[in-house]
């Protein structure tokens, strides 16, 4: 039975999109080249300790930062939210839940100011601020432009062992469920959540947690996707490819997975669809629905549902990873030939001859 984290009574703060993700890295070098040569993210500001990246669209101080450390995992998934009152209420509403709270007016990382930082209810470090410095938005930047841009920060996805409660937790702060994968008996296996009218802002996997699945960052086109491939297999890096080039179920986005120098995994994305009515329909996906993680029914690799990266607290230690209770997404799905099945009972699962495209006419 899940145990709910229980509603506060102070509002929830107002939370724009997702902003920044900061990562701890064991070798500063090799991820300059993966984050810079090989993606081309723009650097804002460097030291010997740290990277400042953004994307070519973006005009907030970062999007990503790397920062050198002895243990590879997340320092924040950071927020912007509406105004600097709200970052008071993002404090507030933690304080209220019981949760670890850390304030600094002068901000965590350079290029941010007021912020405040927290362990959430799910053993995220979760920052919330308003002030930022501007710098230049290089979207007409067509001499800097790459045929495998990264235009903008899309999503962070989170693996949580009780997805139920993550989802709740997520709907109280105010996000919306664009999509979920679902079992007949309920279980919830993923939930796709929003603040900017897109698909997600964040996604909840369900797995030992708290673990970070992977950052996204979003390109125009699919052929920048495809670019990005064909890069890896020229500097002889394919296999840091961990999965994809493909079409999603969930989401509709043209995806890759792929893995920088410690692992951290980063998903390059685009063309998911607009999300921003109020009553925006949720989809529910059946976990036995081989086309909900790859639309083309390709197999999922088993690492990319078992890997992930160590969250930290705020004092800089890996946060402890609690083992998932129930049954997982891959164990329901990949059988021993490495496929998912999609039809159900009476139908001519795993016969793919079987399969008359005039009966379904
Ligand atoms: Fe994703």
């Amino acid at each position: 039975m899940t145990d709910f984290i229980p509603t506060p009574t102070v509002p929830a703060p107002d939370i724009v999109r997702c902003a920044y993700m900061e990562i701890v890295v064991t070798d500063l070098a090799a991820s300059r080249a993966f984050y810079v040569d090989l993606l081309g993210l723009h650097v804002t500001e460097e030291d010997e300790n740290a990277i400042y990246l953004r994307s070519l669209e973006e005009f907030i101080h970062h999007n990503l930062v790397l920062r050198k450390g002895p243990v590879a995992a997340v320092a924040a998934f950071a927020y912007r939210v509406k105004s600097p009152a709200e970052v008071d209420a993002a404090e507030a509403y933690y304080r209220e839940l019981g949760c670890r709270v850390e304030r600094r007016k002068e901000g965590f990382t350079k290029g941010i100011g007021d912020a405040v930082r927290v362990e959430d209810p799910l053993g995220f470090p979760y920052e919330f601020f308003y002030e930022v410095e501007h710098v230049e938005r290089l979207t007409q930047r067509y001499d800097l432009y790459s045929a495998g841009e990264l235009v903008r920060l899309d999503h962070f996805n989170q693996v949580t062992p009780d997805v139920p409660r993550g989802r709740k937790y997520l709907e109280d702060l105010g996000f919306r469920v664009s999509e979920d994968i679902k079992d007949s008996d309920g279980v919830t296996y993923a939930a796709w959540m929003h603040r900017k009218q897109t698909v997600h802002d964040t996604a909840l996997t369900g797995g030992n947690g708290p673990r970070m699945h992977h950052v996204a960052f979003a390109t125009h086109e699919k052929h920048n996707i495809i670019q990005i491939c064909d890069k890896m297999g020229a500097l002889r890096i394919s296999d840091r490819i961990e999965r994809g080039p493909g079409r999603h179920g969930v989401s509709n986005a043209f995806y890759l997975y792929i893995l920088d120098p410690d692992g951290h995994r980063i998903e390059i994305y685009t063309q998911d669809y607009y999300t921003g009515d109020p009553d925006n329909p949720t989809i529910t996906w059946d976990v036995h629905d081989n086309q909900r993680r790859d639309w083309w029914g390709n197999p999922v690799v088993p690492s990319w549902y078992t890997e992930a990266s160590l969250v930290l607290d705020l004092d800089g230690n890996p946060q402890p990873v609690i083992e998932r209770t129930d049954a997982s997404e891959m164990a329901v799905t990949v059988g021993a030939d490495g496929f998912s099945y999609t039809r159900k009972d009476g139908s001519p699962e795993g016969d793919r001859t079987g399969f008359k495209l005039g009966a379904q006419l």
